[in-house]
């Protein structure tokens, strides 16, 4: 079994919004982070972007950047932290680098349609069931209601629930103890994977209350 207190974690397009927060808040922590991308060049730039963040921190530089495919080879785990539509193509690209390894999908498939926002609902039920069907991995669904950019300001507190789904009860297991390592999370598990619908479908609601009550960086906390 995997240690959950040091692994190897790609965060593929984890040159965005969400990517970020969760590679600086992993090397923190202590694990092997890589922050992969489309462009070699841009994964490099962005682990150096990084390493610097956590210097400034006063933590060890530990990030590298990978071309997406070399970091999900190298990775024990692998986050998709790529917009959804972009997600599917990613995952028959990489298809080999990610079998049997566990794959995290934080995906929302939304649109916007007037001034409202909606959940997209996807045939195989969600998209992480649509990750699960294209991929031989062990898909693990988590990190949809976190507020990516509060979650990339260092210096700021929170208290977020995050909850978790999947089939495979050990690779669930390891995603929501690397979780509950981040200060300020706590891992829930909830269900099977055919559950993710249901967690996926919260972060349209928390935006249309955000826009509606000029409120910012809601995340969910269960009481
Ligand atoms: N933003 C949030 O607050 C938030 C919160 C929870 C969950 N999520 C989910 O997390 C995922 C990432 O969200 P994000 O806001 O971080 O996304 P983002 O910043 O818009 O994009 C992340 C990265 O995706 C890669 N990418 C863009 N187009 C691509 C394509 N056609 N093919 C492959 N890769 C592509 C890019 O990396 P390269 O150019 O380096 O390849 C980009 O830096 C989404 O599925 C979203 O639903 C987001």
């Amino acid at each position: 079994m995997a240690n959950p207190n040091k692994m190897k974690i790609a965060l593929l397009g984890g040159t965005g919004h969400l990517g970020i927060g969760l590679a600086i808040r992993f090397a923190i922590l202590g694990h092997e982070v890589i922050v992969g991308s489309r462009r070699l060049e841009k994964a490099q730039m962005k682990a150096e972007e990084y390493n610097n963040i956590l210097k400034s921190l006063g933590e060890k530089a530990r990030i590298k950047g990978l071309a997406n495919e070399d970091a999900a080879s190298e990775a024990e785990i692998s986050i998709f932290t790529i917009p959804w539509e972009h997600a599917f193509s990613t995952a028959e690209f990489l298809k080999e680098a990610l079998k049997e390894k566990i794959v995290v999908s934080p995906l929302v498939p939304m649109e916007k349609r007037g001034n409202a926002f909606y959940y997209t609902k996807l045939p195989e039920g969600s998209a992480a069931e649509r990750l699960a069907s294209i991929l031989e991995s062990r898909v693990v669904s988590a990190y949809h209601t976190i507020p990516a950019e509060k979650f990339a300001r260092f210096n700021e507190s929170f208290e977020w629930d995050v909850a978790v789904c999947g089939d495979d009860e050990r690779a669930k297991k390891i995603v929501i103890e690397l979780t509950n390592q981040i200060d300020g999370l706590r891992a829930y598990d909830a269900g099977p994977l055919a559950v993710s619908s249901m967690i996926e479908s919260i972060t349209p609601l928390l935006i249309n209350i955000m826009v509606r009550n000029k409120l910012k960086d809601l995340g969910v906390r269960f009481v």
